[in-house]
């Protein structure tokens, strides 16, 4: 067995609750992410999914060492980098970059670009050969830029442009893994299939894995080989992108394919809906047991006093659920290739059938929760 570029064992990040006034004591803990296990293989994309305030962004921050986490391990292709200092984490940003979703705020605008791309030369002392200048201009070609666009500065550039930039900026060191926050969230419909297929070129290029978080289920679909659903701080499915999709055996993946919206109204019609009732606890204050039994349509006793571990149900194939679902629940009807994200140019006027791609992703743009009370 190959071992994973990226292993995740038991990830923590609590952030600490203050009180107010003078002496400012720690009162609790946000649970942001709470204990965590995952793997990606070079050249895989592992989508992490679930509703807003899951812990996403946290996880991803923490993997990437931008926050110090509370527990567990991060092993980056051999090291154990949890605990290493910011000097020592240096060369192993070499290893693993990260794209934002804000691709407004994630570049100095009083930089140009060419100094945003080539920022990590300078902080890591790499000298490409033929200099800075010409390495950066070939990172802006191969990413859909215009060379000679070198001097302009951000503002000058669309959503989609932008988002290209900071992918130049996150590639120019030869990363192994890219650690994707969200990064089409942000941008039109058409730009986002744009930015997907180049992120799925660059992939077969340079052998490249992805940990792709988003909470948009039709877009992960789209680009990974597999997929954890999370919530309040917890894995509670991990699978290949097929079997997620087509025989999910957690109550909360149904729930989520159960919202997924299907472009053939009549599939849709025959399609179940689960409704979760009420909001995403807060991770202050967690559930007792397994953290979903509030709002699970399947809870039972056993579900509210003990807390479910990550199991194996099939090779490649875990389930955090003392009641796992194993018959079809009528929640997933999606075959084939996902609609609206095939290639457009940048120019792209609406096609005819961009009211109802548009449909497809203003839906899934949603939080779920809020999409389902
Ligand atoms: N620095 C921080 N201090 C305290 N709480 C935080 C901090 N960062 C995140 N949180 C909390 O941790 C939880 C998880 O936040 P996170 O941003 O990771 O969620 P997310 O899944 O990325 O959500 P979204 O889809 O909205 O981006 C939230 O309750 C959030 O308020
Ligand atoms: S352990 Fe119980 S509450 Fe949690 S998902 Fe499974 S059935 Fe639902
Ligand atoms: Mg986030």
């Amino acid at each position: 067995m190959t071992t994973p570029l990226l292993q995740v064992e038991d990830l923590k990040m609590h952030f600490p609750v203050k009180s107010r006034g003078l002496f400012r004591r720690v009162v609790g803990q946000v649970r942001a992410v709470d204990g965590i296990t995952l793997h990606i293989n070079s050249g895989e994309t592992l989508g992490l999914v679930g509703e807003s305030g899951c812990g996403k962004s946290t996880a991803g921050r923490s993997i990437m060492r931008l926050l110090s986490p509370t527990g567990g391990k991060v092993i980056l292709d051999g090291v154990d980098i949890t605990n290493l200092s910011r000097r020592e984490m240096v060369p192993h940003r070499r290893t693993a970059q990260m794209i934002f979703q804000d691709p407004y705020s994630a570049l100095n605008p009083r930089h140009t670009v060419g100094s945003i791309i080539g920022a990590p030369f300078i902080v890591q002392k790499v000298k490409p050969v033929g200099g800075v200048r010409k390495e950066v201009q070939e990172l802006m070609a191969r990413v859909g830029l215009n060379p000679e666009h070198y001097n302009r500065y951000p503002n000058e550039f669309s959503g989609g442009q932008r988002q290209r930039i900071g992918i130049a900026r996150a590639l120019a060191l030869k990363p192994k893994l890219i650690v994707c926050d969200e990064p089409v969230s942000a941008l039109d419909v058409s730009i986002q299939a744009q930015v997907i297929n180049l992120l799925q070129d660059l992939q077969q290029d340079f052998g490249l894995a992805y940990l792709f978080v988003a909470h948009d289920l039709s877009v992960v679909r789209q680009i990974s080989h597999r997929i954890s659903v999370m919530y309040l701080g917890h894995i509670m499915e991990t699978a290949s992108r097929d079997v997620l999709y087509s025989a999910p055996q957690h109550p909360y993946t149904h729930a989520l394919m159960s919202a997924v919206p299907v472009p053939n109204p009549q599939l849709a019609g025959k399609r179940e809906r689960i409704m979760l009732q009420g909001d995403l606890p807060s991770p202050i204050n967690p559930p007792k047991g397994c953290v979903f039994n509030t709002r699970c349509f399947a809870a039972q006793e056993r579900c509210r006093v003990e807390v479910p571990e990550l199991i194996e149900v099939t090779p490649g194939h875990q389930v955090a659920c003392h009641f796992p679902i194993t018959e079809s629940l009528g929640t997933t009807l999606i075959t084939g290739p996902d609609p609206g994200l095939t290639e457009q140019p940048d120019n792209a006027p609406d096609s005819p059938n961009a009211a109802a791609t548009n449909a497809v992703f203003e839906a899934g743009a949603e939080p779920w929760a809020q999409r389902q009370s």
